[in-house]
């Protein structure tokens, strides 16, 4: 199951990230807040970190915390990773550690599509 690649980086993604509120534990996105491209970066009152959600090739959707687990870094794209710009950790773009110092990857939470909405469990 491989990643279509991110079509913006998550720095130009920043500034559209959209404003969601999560209810009983689910995160209720919008489908079209992915646009044209494959992936969005999301806020959620009530959530300490971004996440950014993106479709993969085989149409199934992913949820990653952008939030580094080795010291709670930020998470940006870059060159295809999604690197920490603290210390330089690096993860795929499914959150899999492929460079430390983080010992893990990043949080991932699943996605259901329902329709027009992505729901994503949080708990
Ligand atoms: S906080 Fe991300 S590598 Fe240290």
């Amino acid at each position: 199951m491989a990643l279509i690649p991110v079509a913006a980086t998550l720095e130009g993604c920043a500034s559209t990230a959209k404003a969601l509120t999560v209810t009983d534990g689910v995160l209720n996105v919008p489908l079209d807040a992915l646009g044209n491209g494959n992936s969005t970066v999301v806020r959620a009152n009530g959530l300490a970190n971004k996440l950014m959600i993106s479709k993969r090739s085989d149409g199934s959707y992913t949820a990653l915390e952008l939030n580094c687990p080795h010291k709670g870094g930020p998470i940006k794209e870059k060159e295809g990773q999604l690197v920490c710009g603290w210390h330089g950790s690096a993860f795929d773009l499914e959150g899999k550690l492929l460079k430390g110092p983080s010992k893990s990857g990043l949080k991932t939470y699943p996605v259901d599509a329902d329709g027009s909405m992505l729901r994503v469990r949080l708990a």
